[in-house]
Formats: structure tokens, C-alpha cells, sequence
């Protein structure tokens, strides 16, 4: 046994050693932050950067076999980083894509990712079916046959009408979100090629809400879907829960949170993808230190009879 004087001292040297410790801890970014390797200062600044690199699972789960975030319902569906499965995407080159959302879930559009890698090229997709393209990681050239070329960084979209030939082409490497539909045809409507970037759009005024929103298409009639880019700070959440007869697809670009879907609570992160069936009840909640951005598809401007 110890005298107890000693006993009594020890207790406050130790108690100032800990508080020390815990300063430096503190003042070097996160305690329990996990030691990795790709995490550092300059990919915070790049970008969607995590959509490409996330966090695959707490790592005490991620060896876990048959451990995955992911789930398929009636009426949504959460697929996470570690169950997409790339395959030659058929009419490209040189290209992987993992579908994400089909109408096989339910769903009257596809998302997709799509990995170009060297010298590769874009195909088309089936006549009267619209497409959308959004870059998350590199870059890539557009050009349709009027011989103008844009290029499209990280955060830059090109939405294509239906049988619009046109090509993408990529040298190095670059990751797309792309977004398709059989076009609704209004009639003496047509929709028109547009090429642009999240950061050129305004935001809109969202009434009752804290969010930021953008809107990348028009929002006029010939538009049968829009792409809403949504940006919540840490704490922020939906105001409304959302009950509605439009589907979504969603991809997570920044940040975490947690999403409700029907009767089921999830929490996610960048790199996540969500499917939203009509009227499944619907909220997010932004959580943990950093913005959460998100890129949505909501169909608009038709009769849903
Ligand atoms: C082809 O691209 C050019 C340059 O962006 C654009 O001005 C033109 O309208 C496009 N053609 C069609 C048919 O959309």
C-alpha cells in the first residue's frame, strides 16, 4: 500500500499532465480522429474529394465480412461505397460505370457513376432519352458536332435533349454522376443543350427553410427534371418532412448526416447514393463538423396521372 500523503499528491500532478495532453489533442484537430494517411489539409480543399476516396466503414467493421451500410427497400434504397460494383460501361471506351439507380428499384430514370480512365469516350445513350452529366473527380472534354469543345472540371455539368449526338472525351482520368431519362415530350416544347457549374448558379430562396439551394436546369416547362445542388451546415436539417409524389435520386457530394427514409434512420456520408420511391417520408439532418452538400434528381413539370 501506498503512504497517504503520496497519495494525495499524485492525483493533481497526473490531472495536469492528462489536461495538457488533452490541449494538444484538441488544438491538433480531433482526439478520436482515426490516423490516416489520405486525410490531410489539402484534400479538405479539393472538392468532392470524398466521393472517390470515402471512408469505407468505421475500420474496426470495415474486414467484417458481410458488413455493409447498404439497403434496398420497396421505397428507397441507401447504396454506400463498398457494394458499388464497376463494369465496362457498354457503347463507351475505356470506361467503368456502377449503376447506382434503375427502374429495376422502381425508379423512371438511371444514376450512374462513371469512371473514365486514359483515352477514354463517351457513347450514346437510346434515342428520346435525356442525360445529365455532373463531374465529381478530373476532368473531361465536351463537344458536340458543331465542333466547339468545353471543358468540364470538378463541379461542372452538361445536360444533353434527347438524340442530341455529342461525346465526352477524357485523357487522363475522371468520375461522372450521370442522370438519365426517357425525355416526357410536351407538346411545341423542346429542351436545349446547357453546359455550366454549380458555383455560376444563384441560390433561391427557400421559404420556412435554412438550406442553400441551387438549381443547375431551367426551371420551365420543356424541363421534365431538375438537379438541385443543397447545402446544409453542420446542425441544420429539413424543416418539412417531406412526403411527395416526385422521386429523387441522390448523391451525397460533402459532408454527413442522417437521413430518414420511411421508418428507417441512416447515417451517411460522402460517396453515399440514395434512391427515394414516391411519397416515402423523407428528412436529412447535417452532422459532424463540416458542410454537407448533396446533388439531387426530382422529376417536375408534368402531370403525374
Ligand atoms: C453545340 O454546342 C455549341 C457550343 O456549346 C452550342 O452553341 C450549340 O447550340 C450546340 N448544338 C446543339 C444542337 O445544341
Amino acid at each position: 500500500m501506498r503512504s497517504s500523503s503520496a497519495f494525495a499528491v499524485y492525483p493533481l500532478i497526473l490531472l495536469s499532465i492528462i489536461l495538457s495532453i488533452l490541449r494538444i489533442a484538441v488544438s491538433e484537430g480531433g482526439f478520436c480522429s482515426a490516423p490516416s494517411i489520405l486525410d490531410t489539409d489539402s484534400n479538405s480543399q479539393q472538392l468532392y474529394w470524398k466521393v472517390t476516396n470515402p471512408t469505407l466503414s468505421p475500420s474496426h467493421l470495415q474486414d467484417l465480412p458481410g458488413f455493409t451500410r447498404s439497403v434496398y427497400k420497396r421505397d428507397h434504397a441507401l447504396v454506400t461505397p463498398e457494394s458499388h460494383v464497376f463494369s465496362p460501361l457498354p457503347e463507351w471506351t475505356n470506361t467503368l460505370g456502377a449503376y447506382l439507380i434503375s427502374p429495376a428499384m422502381g425508379s423512371h430514370f438511371v444514376m450512374y457513376l462513371a469512371k473514365m480512365q486514359e483515352n477514354s469516350k463517351s457513347g450514346l445513350p437510346p434515342n428520346n432519352v435525356e442525360r445529365f452529366i455532373f463531374v465529381v473527380q478530373g476532368h473531361v472534354t465536351y463537344s458536340n458536332v458543331s465542333g466547339i469543345n468545353h471543358k468540364l472540371m470538378v463541379d461542372s455539368y452538361v445536360y444533353l435533349p434527347p438524340s442530341l449526338e455529342h461525346s465526352l472525351k477524357c485523357d487522363t482520368s475522371a468520375t461522372l454522376v450521370v442522370f438519365e431519362r426517357r425525355y416526357a415530350y410536351l407538346e411545341n416544347h423542346i429542351t436545349e443543350q446547357i453546359v455550366g457549374s454549380t458555383d455560376k448558379q444563384p441560390l433561391l430562396e427557400t421559404p420556412g427553410e435554412v438550406f442553400e439551394l441551387r438549381k443547375l436546369l431551367p426551371t420551365s416547362m420543356p424541363y421534365d427534371f431538375n438537379i438541385h445542388i443543397m447545402d446544409f451546415q453542420p446542425g441544420e436539417f429539413l424543416n418539412v418532412k417531406e412526403v411527395h409524389y416526385n422521386q429523387h435520386g441522390l448523391l451525397l457530394l460533402e459532408g454527413q448526416g442522417l437521413y430518414r427514409l420511411g421508418d428507417s434512420w441512416y447515417p451517411v456520408q460522402a460517396g453515399d447514393a440514395i434512391w427515394m420511391a414516391p411519397f416515402v417520408p423523407q428528412w436529412y439532418a447535417a452532422l459532424g463538423k463540416t458542410r454537407s452538400r448533396y446533388l439531387l434528381y426530382k422529376d417536375v413539370n408534368r402531370n403525374p396521372l
